[in-house]
């Protein structure tokens, strides 16, 4: 008997295996990809937050996004059916969230917690306590306490408030005027947020630019922001209502992402994602994909809600090593583990640099990429901020795993599609963080 190009292996915990074996075949086609993660956030954050009606189009339907909704409904905001084509949330107005009755839980999403920290801090006279699964309760969350507590914010949580579970007591905030250490779009947005109910400018300046969905989705709910592009400069003026508004969410790009090299390393390619979120600050990977060599172009560009949307068109190409670091990492930092996958098929060494941040992502993605695909025959080395990848790799598949990070699972899918022999991948059933549909979507187009 054949075995079967993609097995799905469900144990009594919902724990997923799943064990790819190659078929060869290019992909070829028109795909579509579910929406992307950080707009779907802010969407109902902005729609909880927004008097009047939010309408929302394409929400990801993935684990981190419900775990938003489920927060926001359990502080009084009504949000509909999220299965449905459009849902709907019906805002409190800024300021208005209600003290929930039991522990809000933001599963993996560190975007849900930190953003909302923001939110909880500005609450006055209303108690909350936060919680998040085993990877969310390890990652750093004095990254926004510290800056919270400086405005005024009461948090206390694990190891000397570092660490989640976290208490807050709501109070009135004062401005602030943050010089983030970090280029992080959640420490930024969870500031901001803290803004809208601060009198006076709330003012945060980045080491170089991070993704601009909130200052975007802000400034359409009606928020008086400027931007100060070259001083990498947001100015919150607050006090400040927001109205609800209709959101489009355009695809992921870091959900593209895994296609785009798919379709880059396994011969015959030629395939179109469709409908993809191409906002500037989320464009590293098609830059990094570029200067490889990869056959990528943006067709059908135009505007939608706010946000700049195109369909990618990508057909296999022999790659090159390259050298990448600097301000071009906070523009693709989803997507060094598959950006690593493509690195395998180059000719020459690629080096990702200045990416320390991937250590405390939903896990540590220097050690987890370089591991897991080294189990595969794959030579790479960790660098204390970034990874080494040889090219010209021979992979043959064995067993590897996840960590539970949504990311490594996909990338190792895509590994699999160049390995000799099945490649299993345990705790693959992350992969619905982000994108719940993946494994069927790699059985239509790649098995
Ligand atoms: C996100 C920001 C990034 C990114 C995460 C989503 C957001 O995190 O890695 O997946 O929606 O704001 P940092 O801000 O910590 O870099």
């Amino acid at each position: 008997m054949v075995a079967p190009a993609l097995l799905i292996k469900t144990d009594a915990s919902a724990r997923q295996a799943w064990t790819i074996t190659a078929s060869g075949r290019g992909l070829q086609g028109r795909l579509q990809i579910p929406g992307d993660k950080s707009i779907s956030h802010r969407s109902l954050m902005l729609g909880a937050l927004a008097s009047g009606e939010t309408r929302i189009k394409g929400l990801l339907l993935g684990e981190d996004p419900r775990r938003t909704a489920a927060c926001f409904r359990a502080m009084g905001a009504e949000i509909s059916d999220l299965e449905a084509e459009w849902v709907t949330v019906k805002g409190l107005g800024v300021g208005q969230l209600q003290e929930p009755v039991d522990v809000l839980d933001a599963g993996n999403s560190g975007t849900t917690l930190r953003l909302m920290l923001g939110l909880l801090a500005s609450h006055p006279e209303r108690f909350f306590t936060v919680t998040g699964d085993a990877s969310l309760r390890s990652r750093p969350m004095a990254r926004v306490i510290k800056p919270l507590t400086a405005m005024g914010a009461q948090i206390w949580g694990r190891n000397n408030n570092r660490l989640a579970p976290l208490a807050i007591q709501g109070q009135i905030l004062s401005p602030i005027h943050y010089h983030s250490p970090i280029a992080s779009a959640q420490v930024k947005s969870c500031i901001l947020l803290a803004g809208l109910s601060i009198d006076g400018d709330t003012i945060v300046t980045e080491p170089s630019i991070s993704r601009d969905h909130s200052e975007r989705m802000l400034r359409a709910f009606g928020a008086h922001l400027t931007v100060d592009h070259g001083a990498r400069r947001v100015t919150l003026h607050g006090p400040s209502q927001l109205q609800g508004q209709t959101v489009i969410v355009p695809g992921d790009i870091s959900s593209a992402a895994y296609w785009m090299v798919a379709a880059a390393i396994v011969p015959d390619s030629d395939l179109v994602i469709e409908n993809v979120g191409v906002n500037p600050t989320r464009t590293g990977i098609l830059d990094a994909l570029q200067q490889m060599n990869a056959d990528i172009t943006l067709e059908n560009s135009r505007e939608v809600t706010g946000e700049p949307v195109a369909d990618i068109r990508v057909r296999t190409s022999q790659l090159q090593a390259c050298t990448i670091g600097g301000n071009l990492i906070p523009r693709l930092i989803d997507e060094v583990p598959i950006l690593a996958v493509a690195a395998l098929f180059a000719e020459g060494t690629t080096r990702i640099e200045d990416a320390a941040e991937l250590r405390v992502k939903e896990s540590d993605r220097i050690a987890v990429t370089a591991s897991q695909l080294n189990h595969l025959g794959a030579s790479v080395s960790e660098l204390p901020d970034g990874l080494e990848i040889q090219g010209g790799a021979t992979l043959t598949g064995t067993d590897v795993d996840s960590f539970t990070d949504h990311r490594i699972a996909m990338s190792l899918a895509i590994a699999a599609l160049r390995a000799s022999g099945a490649t299993t991948i345990h705790q693959a059933e992350a992969a619905a963080v982000s994108y719940p549909p993946f494994a069927q979507t790699l059985e239509q187009f790649a098995l």
